[in-house]
């Protein structure tokens, strides 16, 4: 087993990169040497003081050329958003890759995945996409899960989120408190978001032997039974979801192999349980394979001590793209995906 320190880079310190930073400083296997911001508030800092951390000597910069610059084996990515172009340039410069924000899918995004393989040879590195959906709870768990059927006729993945349990900035933008008309008819989600996540369907799909030929979409909506005021976190302002408007939706991507439905993804998003019609709002991964014999797995995190159950999707998508770092630095140079990384044996987990 290899003993080796891994050199490694936090791009971004959101909700995702922070969980992956305080990994990275945490974890012997791991040597942090940089740490990129663009909050002018955190230049400057030591990486230990934005997560709470004592000091660790190495300051935050918002000075890109300094960290491309940087002698290191792997840059965690955890932007807001993804900017291939910076991909590419991480990779030339001999770093590689592990992003949590994509891109994810070279079927469908082949320009993007075309430049980043020639990135990838150039540098004599690797770029691997991960996370928790994609990259694990609609791939790796269905697939792994199918080991234990007889036969598999239909994979179903749910993803459900509580955001009045689970605040974030997005709440506006998802499209809570709309009209349900309007959203029906623009729904918040671009039609584009499928095949984020198209790699995913495929990676089952190809595990199991099978092509997808085309995935459907379907939106339905759950309208608030009373008003519901809401936090945002970070210190901004709340709001509030008014009777009537859309306090739930429901996205529905289906991938259909041979005329039928293989994989379903379903996402379950709501504001509280005061949402007409009512579901299910416990936070949670949940993987339903129908077949013989019919399995189901639910992935959640503990409850705390006020008895809420917190959803872990992105501290569980840092802490994914961090313990993927040692296999995508081991790995051969180019595009990895989870086939390719196989089962990922992560570094320095136990520890005193
Ligand atoms: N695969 C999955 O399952 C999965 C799940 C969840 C999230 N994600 C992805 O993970 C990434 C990080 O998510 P997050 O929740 O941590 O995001 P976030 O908290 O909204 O933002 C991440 C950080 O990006 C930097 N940033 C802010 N504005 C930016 C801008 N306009 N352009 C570029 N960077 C900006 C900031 O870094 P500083 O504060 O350091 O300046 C910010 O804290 C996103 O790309 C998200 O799509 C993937």
């Amino acid at each position: 087993m290899t003993q080796r320190k891994y050199r490694v880079i936090q791009w971004c310190t959101g909700v995702v990169g922070k969980v992956a930073l305080r990994h990275f400083i945490e974890n012997p296997a791991f040597q942090l040497v940089g740490v990129l911001v663009t909050n002018p508030e955190k230049v400057g800092k030591d990486a230990g003081d934005l997560v709470g951390l004592p000091p660790t000597g190495v300051t935050a910069t918002d000075d890109i050329d300094r960290i491309i610059a940087l002698d290191a084996d792997c840059v965690h990515y955890a932007p807001r958003v993804a900017d291939t172009d910076m991909i590419c340039r991480l990779l030339r410069s001999g770093k590689n890759v592990a992003s949590v924000g994509g891109p994810f899918s070279p079927e469908h995004y082949p320009e993007q995945f075309d430049r980043i393989e020639a990135a990838c040879d150039e540098g004599g590195v690797s770029y691997h996409a991960c996370g928790i959906h994609p990259g694990f709870s609609g791939d790796i768990l269905p697939l792994t899960l199918t080991r234990l059927m007889n036969r598999v006729d239909h994979i179903q993945v749910y993803e459900f989120i509580d955001k009045l349990e689970n605040p974030m900035i997005y709440t506006e933008v998802m499209g809570f408190g709309r009209d349900p008309g309007e959203l029906l008819a623009k729904p918040s989600r671009s039609p584009e978001a499928p095949y984020a996540f198209a790699q995913s369907m495929a990676l089952v799909a190809e595990g199991l032997g099978k092509k997808i030929e085309n995935i459907t979409t379907q939106l339905e909506v759950a309208t608030a039974t009373r008003d519901i005021p809401y936090e945002v976190g970070e210190g901004l302002p709340g709001g509030v979801i008014r009777k009537g408007t859309v306090g739930g939706q429901h996205y529905e991507w289906t991938a259909w192999a041979d005329g039928s439905p293989l994989i379903t993804y379903h996402f379950f998003w709501s504001m509280g349980a005061d949402i007409e019609p009512r579901w299910d709002i416990d936070s949670r991964y949940q993987v339903v394979i129908e077949g013989d014999p019919p399995l189901e797995v639910r992935l959640m995190g503990r409850p705390g001590a006020d008895g809420v159950r917190p959803f872990l999707g992105l501290p569980w998508t840092g802490l994914l793209g961090a313990t993927a770092v040692p296999a995508v630095c081991d790995a051969r140079p180019g595009v990895i995906t989870h086939i390719d990384l196989g089962v990922v044996q992560p570094r320095g987990l136990v520890r005193p």
